[in-house]
């Protein structure tokens, strides 16, 4: 029995209706928290995991994130063609998924689909790539929001790196990814804006690499043939290409130039690939751009469900990484 002053009544037990109300109450409450959080299924339409490093560590963050967050994952893989990606999506509204996750292969395309998709009261996120809409569409509120990293500013920190290399004198070779891809766009874009203002300094040939080592590796071989020792630097547009560009300078024997040396090598993603030949000095600088967006994104999904609204952006915070910091920060690299 407590201590108890006079004037104090010992704490009266709850009656057994209210104790049995209590128990029925939270129980609710949990089961319907649970079956909430449970019961959602979100669709997933991922652009082509197997084109690089970078998107495979996205499809991976996006289902470890799943089971975390106790959310299924319905998940599709356009292999890189927007037309097939545009049909996933569709199925995705015909299955009725809770909500949609999309990140585009490309920028256009989309409105049809979008406009079912709202019409169907499915919520869109998009997923680190952003698009182009009609203008008859842009206020239409198509997606919720955008979460990824600025396209643009890895441009502009690849560029103004290498400037700042080469003291504003060097002639380039880009080597893109698909040229209606959010990523190529904007960091040619970025890459532009530092060039612009340092008149010694040339893009002198420009192609697309898809992404991918092995198309890198043969867009590399034949700026080789054409240009030789005339190239002081690459930009690569992500880090698979960046190790294709590596290995045709390699390969190529007759010109007997060192990838980092003779010829300066820039790639965007920061994976741990990147990294060692950061560490090795074959690549000579790498701006970041972060693939674990699968936690943050289905949450937002989930909130969205749940009622909340979010600012049309959010971004990611990205770092450049040269030969000088890369062997400190390899250990702890997730991708
Ligand atoms: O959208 C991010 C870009 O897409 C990454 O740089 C690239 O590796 C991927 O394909």
């Amino acid at each position: 029995m407590p201590m108890c002053a006079p004037t104090c009544r010992p704490p009266r037990a709850p009656s057994r209706l209210r104790l049995e109300q209590l128990l029925a109450l939270t129980l609710l409450l949990f089961c319907c928290a649970w079956a909430q959080a449970k019961s959602y299924t979100i669709g997933f339409a991922q652009s082509d995991t197997a084109e690089s490093d970078w998107r495979k560590a996205n499809t991976e963050s996006f289902r470890e994130a799943a089971k975390e967050l106790g959310i299924v994952l319905a998940f599709k893989d356009a292999g890189g063609k927007t037309d097939v990606q545009r049909r996933q999506v569709q199925e995705f509204i015909e299955q009725k998924v809770d909500a949609i996750v999309l990140s585009a292969n490309e920028v256009h395309g989309w409105d049809s689909v979008l406009l079912q998709a709202k019409k169907a009261k499915i919520p869109v996120v998009l997923s680190d790539r952003t698009l182009v809409l009609l203008p008859e569409n842009q206020s239409k509120g198509l997606f919720v929001t955008w979460i990824g990293s600025d396209f643009r500013y890895e441009g502009r920190a690849a560029g103004a790196w290498l400037a700042q290399e080469t003291a504003g004198r060097c002639n380039i070779v880009e080597i893109q990814g698909p040229p209606d891809a959010a990523p190529s766009i904007e960091r040619g874009k970025g890459f532009r804006d530092v060039m612009s203002l340092f008149p010694g300094m040339k893009i002198i040939a420009s192609k697309p690499g898809m992404w991918r080592a092995d198309q890198a590796k043969d867009v590399m071989k034949k700026f080789l043939k054409d240009e030789g020792t005339n190239i002081c630097a690459v930009f690569a547009h992500n880090d698979n290409m960046a190790f294709g560009v590596v290995d045709a300078i390699e390969e190529n024997k007759q010109l007997g130039l060192k990838p980092g040396k003779d010829i300066l090598i820039v790639g965007v993603d920061g994976v741990k690939r990147g990294f060692e030949l950061l560490v090795e000095k074959k690549i000579n600088a790498l701006v970041e751009c972060n693939p674990l967006l699968g936690k943050i994104v289905l949450k937002v999904a989930i909130e969205v469900l749940g009622g909340r609204s979010f600012p049309p952006t959010m971004y990611m915070e990205d770092k450049v990484f040269t030969t000088h910091n890369a062997a400190a920060a390899l250990p702890s690299r997730k991708y």
